[in-house]
Formats: structure tokens, C-alpha cells, sequence
């Protein structure tokens, strides 16, 4: 799509040189009667100002729509970026060859939210005294984008507050802004198929455990390219052992807080790994079943399908409750209780889920073996489809960012 050409202000007419009147904008910030994209034909190259601010304001879908995105994009697969910051994103059109190289090696090197700002990976640097460094002190979100569209991200981030909350951090951006940011490091990636991390700590402070030394949280997104999980793992399914390392008890830290305190789980794998397995499974502290480093996990037994429940302390994974609400509408029974490693090693059919490896089936846990058998199939399926269902309703959703008569 085409942009179509945009009134000037009074303000951006005044300075005819694009590049001179971004700098403007970056130190003063947007005069009041700036319009919502202005473009500057009279520059060397043609340039497009784009105010994400003011297209955005009204318009939180754009975090939910990509085709907010795919307009962003198809700029992009044309345009070098020079600077993206929350209020302002520059583009470049009509480049020679030359520039479209850079523009290339621009994409090709990561670039990263950091504090309000997108830069280059190599500059993305966090203080030593950060207390996420020195303690873990911090909380994190892992989302997986499909198709330029990241699933269920109100939830990913709902679920980043509460952890939030549960830490007493105030997260120094609202929803709106999150999503925002969560988009623009995404554009600024040229990513539609891609792994985000979103991470927030209590910020830099002197050493000392109590976070009200820190002044600003840090707020850090990472997206980088999805590398899928390969596709024998979901033939064969995967190999588990139960660990002797203990999830955290819920009274000590509790699992809801996806914390970047991740010893614990650290611990667990360690040994996962020493005994060649590619997970392991965490009982709690009374010898129930919990969830896996980095996963929950199901089992099917007697005709129902059965997950730790939320007292057993673990995360409430997002992939989860999505599993959970899709094997009901299918008509399964469900039991989200507390169970042994007896049950388990009982089961016919044992899977586990997060949200970048969805679900996925087990082969053996510990000397026991187990099929992949037509739940965990079934199931994976439905994923699939609730995923592609979301995708295209979020893409159908909202009004096109510049209109046909605009
Ligand atoms: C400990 C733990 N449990 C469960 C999960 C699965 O959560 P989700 O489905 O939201 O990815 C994760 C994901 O990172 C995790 O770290």
C-alpha cells in the first residue's frame, strides 16, 4: 500500500529539510498541530515522518492488529530506519542502491528495546549494579509472534503485571505503551515469524537487596527469529526424568511470579541434562507433581486428561489454559488436581506446554515409555488451529491506518 500524502502543519512546513525537522521533533518533542504523518518531498530523498504516538493514542489496535504492521512493514522492506523512538519513527524512502545496503545490514544486526529506546544490539547494555544482575530481581515474558501477530499478548502482559505486583516493581509503561514497544522492537526486526523476550528489572541501584535503592526499573525487549522445535521431537516425543530438585514452595517464592530468579529451574535441568534428558520434571515440596523447567505438563489416564494443579505451585502457563479450555470444548474430561509420580508413570499419554514449543509429546520420563499417542495429536492440532483462528481474527480486526481518501 501506497502512503498517501499528508497536509503538512504549519509546524513541519516551516522547516523544509526532513532530517532537521526529526531532530527538532527528538529534542522538543512534536509541535501541537503536528499531523499524524507528514511527508517531505522537497528532500533529497522523500521522506515520511510517522507519528506512532498520535496513529496510535486512540488506536490500541494496533497491538492487536497487524495489519497496522504490515503497512509498517512493507515502509520497512523499502526504507532504512534511522531512528525509532516511542514518539517518532523515521523513514526513508525512494533510497539508491547504496543506502538500501546499509539499510539491509541495519535489519540484518539485532536491535533491541532498551529503556524507551530501540537500539543496536551491541549498545544494549545493562549496568553491573543492576539488581536483575546482582539478585534476579526482576520479572520476565516469554511470547511467541506468528505471522507478524503475538498470541494472546493482553494475557502475556496481564501476567507480566501481576508478577509485577507480586514483587511490588511498578512497571514505569502502561499496557499501551508495552504493546507498543513490544511492536516497534518487532518492526524494527523486520520479524513476523519470531521469540520475544520481554524482561523488566528492578533497575540499577547500589548494592544492597532493598529495591528502593533503584530509582528506574529496566525495561528490556528482545525479538529475534523463531527457531522451531524439530519436527522429530513432535514424532518421537521427548525424553523426561523426574528430578530431585524441588520447586521453589509457593511460600517461599511463589511459581505465579515468572521471576528472573531461575536457579531453581536451573538446577533441575543440570541434572535433566547429566542424565541425557531433554526435560525435567520438579515435584513440590509434599511430593506432587509441579511442572517442568520451563513447562507444564499433562498426562492422559483412565480417560481424563490430568495437570497439577494451581496449588501444586507452578506457573499458570498461558499454552496451558489454552490447552485446558480447547480438550474441555472437545468434550474431555479434565482434572486439574494433585497427583504422584505413580500416576504419572501410570499414564498412557504424557505432554508437556509452553508457549514456544505449544505441545509437545513425551517418549519416555525416567525407564518409562510412552506413546504419542491421539490426545497429545489431537491436541496439538487444536492448538494449532486456535492459534491461526486468533491470528486471522486479530488481522481482521480494527480500521486501516491510512484510509483510502486520506
Ligand atoms: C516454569 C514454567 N512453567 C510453565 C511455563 C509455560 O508457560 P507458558 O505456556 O505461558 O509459556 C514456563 C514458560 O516459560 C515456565 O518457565
Amino acid at each position: 500500500m501506497e502512503l498517501q500524502a499528508v497536509e503538512k502543519s504549519q509546524a513541519a512546513s516551516s522547516i523544509n529539510n526532513a532530517s532537521e525537522c526529526a531532530k527538532k521533533i527528538e529534542n522538543e518533542g512534536f509541535p501541537k498541530d503536528f499531523p499524524a504523518t507528514t511527508k517531505f518531498a522537497n528532500s533529497e530523498f522523500p521522506f515520511v515522518i510517522i507519528r506512532l504516538d498520535r496513529i496510535i493514542q486512540n488506536l490500541s489496535w494496533i497491538a492487536r492488529s497487524s495489519r497496522a504492521m504490515t503497512i509498517l512493514n512493507n515502509f520497512m522492506q523499502r526504507s532504512a530506519v534511522p531512528a525509532t523512538t516511542f514518539d517518532l519513527l523515521l523513514v526513508r524512502r525512494g533510497e539508491t542502491d547504496e543506502v538500501k545496503r546499509q539499510r539491509n545490514g541495519i535489519i540484518k544486526t539485532m536491535r533491541v528495546y532498551l529503556n524507551g529506546k530501540i537500539v543496536d544490539s551491541r549498545d544494549a547494555v545493562v549496568s553491573v549494579f543492576d539488581h536483575g544482575f546482582l539478585y534476579g530481581d526482576g520479572i520476565y515474558e516469554t511470547m511467541r509472534v506468528y505471522d507478524g501477530v503475538v498470541f494472546r499478548l493482553d494475557q502475556h502482559i496481564r501476567r507480566l503485571f501481576r508478577s509485577a505486583s507480586l514483587i511490588g516493581l511498578s512497571i514505569p509503561l502502561d499496557v499501551d505503551r508495552l504493546r507498543i514497544a513490544i511492536y516497534e522492537t518487532l518492526i524494527a526486526n523486520a520479524l513476523r515469524k519470531a521469540y520475544i523476550r520481554l524482561t523488566v528489572s528492578r533497575g540499577r541501584g547500589p548494592i544492597g537487596l532493598d529495591p528502593s535503592l533503584c530509582a528506574e526499573p529496566t525495561v528490556v525487549i528482545v525479538a529475534q527469529e523463531l527457531k522451531e522445535y524439530p519436527g522429530s521431537l513432535y514424532k518421537n516425543g521427548i525424553h523426561l526424568i523426574i528430578s530431585e530438585t524441588r520447586r521453589n514452595s509457593k511460600e517461599a517464592i511463589d511459581p505465579h511470579i515468572k521471576s528472573l530468579n531461575f536457579l531453581n529451574n536451573i538446577l533441575a535441568k543440570i541434572e535433566a541434562k547429566k542424565k541425557g534428558a531433554y526435560e525435567a520434571i520438579m515435584l513440590n515440596v509434599n511430593g506432587h507433581l509441579a511442572e517442568g523447567t520451563i513447562s507444564n505438563i499433562f498426562f492422559y489416564k483412565d480417560n481424563m486428561l490430568c495437570t497439577p494443579s494451581a496449588e501444586c505451585g507452578i506457573l499458570d502457563g498461558i499454552t496451558r489454559g489454552v490447552v485446558i479450555e480447547l480438550a474441555r470444548t472437545e468434550g474431555m474430561r479434565v482434572r486439574e488436581g494433585k497427583f504422584t509420580v505413580k500416576d504419572i508413570y501410570a499414564a498412557g499419554e504424557v505432554f508437556l506446554t509452553n508457549t514456544t514449543m505449544e505441545v509437545m509429546p513425551v517418549s519416555n520420563i525416567d525407564d518409562r515409555r510412552y506413546t504419542v499417542g491421539s490426545v497429545s495429536k489431537l491436541l496439538r492440532k487444536l492448538y494449532r488451529e486456535e492459534v491461526n483462528a486468533y491470528i486471522s481474527d486479530v488481522k481482521a480486526e480494527g480500521p486501516s491506518l491510512w484510509g483510502e481518501n486520506q
